[in-house]
């Protein structure tokens, strides 16, 4: 089956064709950083406005590409939530009538689920189970996958996300939109050990994670620091050193969650999805450390390392590909939408887990 996937849930707007057979096939992102950029933030209603313009050109541009056309389509996949209201509705309405037209299935798709499964993409394809460690701007979880819609929840973050933590202290450090990418940039010329930052909730046990303490604690040093006397190079390797110990101390403490989830579930594959497993210190922390952790695992309790996975950069970050994944699961699963439109801005992953609330 050949299905489209479309997403829209915030400031990205993308296509996707996936066969279920050979895999993906192309896909598309339209990305509305300069439309928000000079807001500091993306703007609801300039989101929707340009979804609405970039769906059909973006879509008939991949059909091009790819050289298909909509009659081999067999079904449309599309994200209706969690996401902006707005935004998802562009989607959902353009993937409901499209679906309607060409008289196939159409299947809503959760973003997160997109995000967890977008590890599938890749020819290297993790196997169940896995702990997985979703960490994007509205979520930071550790998920058991046992398999696909089989889904465990070890542990949230009680306030902030890690890509929103990330964002909040770009903002503080006075970067632009977006503020993960460009905060991780910065930490590169930086001395992540200039700042003792702490490790939140990692000296208690639990899975659960918190990082607004840690954006104050950077907010609070860059207040008290940036307002002395100093030169203009000293003002930017103060702002590269906080960024940089904001980074070590933010990684550190999801790579020993992370840890400490494999351990608890006797699992040796860990899979780090959602934008901030983009970031390119995450990947060498955790790869220098996990390819010296071992871990008893399996039924024999025989030690082994840990096999780290994440999607290639362009998965990582919000994508279509990802959703057309999902819905080509579910649709040859036998899956599919009733005829009303809804959207779910807000719609915890953990109701997949209960057999038909996805539909
Ligand atoms: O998965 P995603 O594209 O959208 C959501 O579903 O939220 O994730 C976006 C988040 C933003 O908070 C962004 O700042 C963060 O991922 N992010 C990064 C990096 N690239 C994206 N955070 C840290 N380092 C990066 N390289
Ligand atoms: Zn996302």
């Amino acid at each position: 089956m050949l299905v489209i996937g479309v997403e829209s849930s915030c400031d990205e707007t993308a296509v996707a064709l996936y066969d279920s057979e050979q895999g993906l096939v192309g896909h598309l992102v339209h990305s509305q950083i300069d439309l928000h950029a000079a807001y500091g933030g993306v703007v609801p209603e300039l989101a929707s406005r340009d979804h609405i313009q970039r769906l059909i050109p973006l879509l008939r541009q991949l059909l091009n590409d790819s050289g298909h056309t909509l009659s081999q389509i067999g079904g449309v996949a599309y994200t209706s939530g969690p996401g902006l209201a707005g935004a998802l509705l562009t989607g959902a309405v353009y993937a409901r009538a499209l679906a309607w037209a060409l008289e196939v299935p159409a299947l809503a798709v959760h973003h997160m689920e997109g995000h967890l499964l977008a590890p599938m993409l890749e020819s290297n394809t993790p196997q169940p189970p896995f702990v997985c460690l979703l960490v994007s701007g509205g979520h930071s979880q550790l998920i058991r996958v046992d398999a696909i819609g089989a889904y465990t929840f070890l542990g949230d973050t009680l306030d902030d996300a890690a890509g929103e933590a990330f964002d909040k202290t770009a903002k503080v450090l006075g970067l632009p939109y977006p503020g993960g990418p460009h905060l991780s940039r910065l930490a590169e010329n930086g001395d992540a050990t200039a700042f003792d930052l702490p490790r939140p909730m990692t000296d208690r046990a639990g899975l659960d994670f918190s990082f607004s303490g840690l954006k104050t604690a950077v907010m609070t040093t860059w207040n008290r620091l940036s307002q002395q006397p100093m030169s203009d190079a000293e003002l930017d390797k103060l702002r590269a050193d906080l960024a940089a110990s904001f980074q070590a101390a933010i990684v550190d403490t999801l790579r020993i969650k992370c840890e400490r989830a494999l351990r608890q579930e006797g699992l040796d594959c860990l899979v780090i999805s959602g934008g901030v497993s983009a970031n390119r210190h995450l990947r060498t922390s955790f790869d220098e450390h996990f390819s010296n952790t071992t871990i008893s695992a399996g039924s024999t309790g025989g030690a082994s390392t840990v096999d780290v996975v994440y999607p290639s950069l362009e998965f990582c970050t919000d994508n279509a590909a990802m959703i057309a994944l999902v819905g080509s699961l579910r649709l040859t699963a036998g899956e599919q939408s009733g005829s009303d439109i809804t959207v779910r801005p807000r719609w915890p992953l953990s109701e997949l887990c209960c057999p038909g609330a996805n539909a």
